[in-house]
């Protein structure tokens, strides 16, 4: 069978709420196939899947993650547990040679990417942690705009992701940050991950940051700086107390770039406006797009084609170490030096 005509099956490890995304985004994408749902929770698969792909009626329904591993009528599996939960079923799909499409982030600790990523290679199977933006053509346009010179060399960068915690979602804070609890873990990836794109997948050399914690050891507001060396500097502000806020701006030797509705949802009408010291000035809107389902495509083209997926684990592991780095200054209120 040919690339072009094959289908990954696919298996979705929980019922999160995610999957109001990704289940629609698998099922529409080319070239994939929903084939199992596992979930711990009675009667959770059977709801999720009525809620999302109410046209389907042969997905599979498992109630442990375990047997749907063992299911050899699937070639991928999406993981959208709770965060502290990523690591461990990652590592055991990929010994029963499943592909894996890892929600973000990826693990809690960079030494667990470093044993996902020796694993995938000893097994063959693709890994990647799911950063949908980076599938958005709001994010490729910005990156034309930034390889074109436009604005210069980049300088500075500041991204901002904040929304109030809604009270169903209380749980995400009711544990301390590390077990997986706290906006670092949710949505402070996205303003490293961004910052760290911005600056081209340029290393830090050092983070500092201060957060806000609740009585139960959860981060709940913070902010911070990396530096990329060579006076350019991030600035990363994250919050489940502030109105709702999803941008970023980038800032080089002769321009910049504003970047609104970013991280959004599919619907949502992303827009860049840029200006150069020169007077140029433009305001672009882009049509919605669905980055959840073009994340799904890129990724079963990897798998198929055998090319390296856009994020790879390398990109995994700098953003992990950058993250537990911005974790520490904040704990220590020192500036942490990475190697
Ligand atoms: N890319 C994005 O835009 C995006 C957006 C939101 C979240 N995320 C990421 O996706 C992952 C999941 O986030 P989420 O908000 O969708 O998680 P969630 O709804 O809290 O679900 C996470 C896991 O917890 C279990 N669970 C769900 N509801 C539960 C309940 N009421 N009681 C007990 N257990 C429950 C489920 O496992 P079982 O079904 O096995 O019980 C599920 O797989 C996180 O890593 C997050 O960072 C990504």
């Amino acid at each position: 069978m040919s690339s072009n005509t094959k289908k990954i099956r696919w298996g979705i490890l929980g019922a999160a709420r995610i999957n109001q995304q990704l289940m629609p985004a698998i099922v529409a994408a080319k070239n994939s196939e929903l084939v199992a749902i596992a979930s711990r929770r009675p009667q959770a698969a059977q709801d999720t899947l009525a809620k999302y792909a109410p046209q389907l009626s042969n997905v599979k329904i498992y109630s442990s993650p375990d047997d749907l591993l063992l299911a050899s009528d699937i070639d991928a599996v999406y993981i959208p547990m709770a965060t502290e939960e990523h690591a461990k079923w990652t590592l055991q799909a990929i010994a029963l040679g499943k592909h894996v499409l890892c929600e973000k982030p990826m693990a809690l600790h960079a030494h667990e990417i470093e044993a996902i990523s020796t694993a995938a290679q000893q097994h063959k199977v693709q890994v990647m942690e799911g950063f949908m933006y980076r599938f958005h053509p709001q994010f490729e346009r910005i990156q034309r705009l930034i390889q074109s010179g436009t604005i210069g060399d980049i300088r500075s960068v500041r991204t901002c992701f904040a929304y109030p915690m809604q009270p169903a979602r209380l749980y995400r804070i009711d544990r301390p940050i590390e077990q997986g609890g706290g906006a670092m873990w949710d949505i402070g990836c996205y303003a490293i991950h961004t910052a760290r794109s911005a600056f081209m997948g340029a290393r830090a050399h050092s983070v500092s940051a201060m957060s806000h914690n609740n009585e139960h050891g959860a981060d709940i507001s913070s902010s911070g700086t990396i530096d990329f060396s060579d006076g350019r500097y991030a600035q990363f502000n994250f919050s489940f107390a502030h109105a709702r806020r999803a941008e970023f701006e980038i800032i080089g030797t002769t321009g910049g770039i504003k970047c609104e509705n970013v991280w959004a949802k599919a619907d949502e009408t992303p827009s860049i406006s840029w200006w150069t010291d020169a007077g140029e000035q433009k305001t672009e809107t882009l049509p919605a797009n669905n980055h959840f389902q073009l994340e799904v495509e890129h990724f079963v083209d990897c798998i198929l084609q055998e090319n390296t997926p856009l994020l790879t684990l390398d990109d995994a592991l700098e953003n992990c170490r950058v993250i537990n780095a911005a974790l520490q200054s904040a704990k220590t209120a020192q500036q942490i030096i990475l190697d």
